[in-house]
């Protein structure tokens, strides 16, 4: 009897502590899960074309299209030097931010620079797809796939649930924080206060935008990520999930 209550108490011991440190959120860890939309804004360069476009993007021309429906009237032809919309799932990469990986295939003269800056239109930069590839940057072979990885964003609670889908926006030449944000007819607060990791050089990096989905409509936070959200910013400093494992220990024990 004794043994039996020993062995109970022990197997507890064993499954809460593990689930004590499951739901902990490590110091390192940034993101606990994606969403299943966010949207790349890609300028369009004369030559580019929606079907290479969709092809780098492991998405359809028909899912691009759907997404531009102002822009793109025909997709047999895709009008140049504006911004199109490109939709893809934003996840959680091990943990630590949210992204995209997708996989490129080489051509011959391809560099790590060339694919960031025209294939995927500065989405991404020659170092971020470094950091996620074996090869050499000055030694890349002339076929075979890499890592393309490209940043997202899902939306933040404590900012606000009115937003729940994003676009991934590098800032080109001539745009600022307040350009972008008129003619998004949002305040640069808002704006701001998804990037706050941003450094807001006028012309380069990538700012985060709360965006339109297919129907022209704002999506809100879905109230799933909005629990989430709440239980992640109450718990961020682990306090919350520390006294919650003692209180399961001091039970068990
Ligand atoms: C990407 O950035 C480079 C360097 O700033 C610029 O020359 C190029 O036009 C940009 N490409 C696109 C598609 O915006
Ligand atoms: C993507 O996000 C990571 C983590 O926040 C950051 O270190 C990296 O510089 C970002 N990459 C780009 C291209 O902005
Ligand atoms: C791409 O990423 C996967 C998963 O991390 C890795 O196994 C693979 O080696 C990477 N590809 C290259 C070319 O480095
Ligand atoms: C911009 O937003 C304001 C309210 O925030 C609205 O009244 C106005 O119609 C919007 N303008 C456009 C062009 O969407
Ligand atoms: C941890 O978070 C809780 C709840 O948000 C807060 O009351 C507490 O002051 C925080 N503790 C520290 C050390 O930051």
């Amino acid at each position: 009897m004794l043994e039996l209550n020993l062995g109970f108490r022990f197997a507890a011991f064993l499954f809460f502590t593990s689930t004590c440190f499951i739901s902990l959120p490590s110091a390192q860890s940034r993101c606990t899960r994606g969403c299943s939309l966010a949207l790349g804004s890609y300028y369009v360069e004369q030559g580019n074309e929606l079907g290479s476009i969709s092809q780098h993007f492991d998405t359809s021309v028909n899912d691009i299209v759907r997404y531009n429906r102002d822009t793109i009237p025909n997709q047999d032809s895709i009008p140049s030097f504006v911004r199109i919309r490109v939709p893809f799932s934003c996840d959680c990469i091990n943990g630590e931010f949210l992204g995209h990986v997708f996989s490129y295939e080489l051509r011959s003269q391809d560099t790590y620079i060339t694919i960031a800056q025209t294939k995927y239109a500065n989405l991404t930069t020659a170092d971020w797809i470094r950091r996620f590839n074996t090869y050499d940057a000055n030694r890349l072979p002339d076929s075979g796939t890499i890592n393309v990885t490209v940043n997202c964003s899902c939306g933040d609670s404590s900012v606000s649930k009115d937003y729940g889908l994003f676009l991934t926006y590098p800032l080109r030449a001539g745009e600022t924080l307040d350009t972008v944000a008129s003619a998004a007819n949002l305040s640069s607060d808002l704006i701001r206060s998804y990037n706050r990791d941003a450094n807001f050089t006028p012309g380069s990096g990538l700012l985060y935008i709360p965006g339109r989905d297919e129907n022209g409509n704002y999506p809100p936070l879905t109230s799933r990520i909005i629990r989430r959200g709440h239980r992640w910013n109450s718990c961020r400093n682990s306090s919350c999930g520390a006294v919650t494992c003692r209180m399961l220990l001091f039970w068990i024990l």
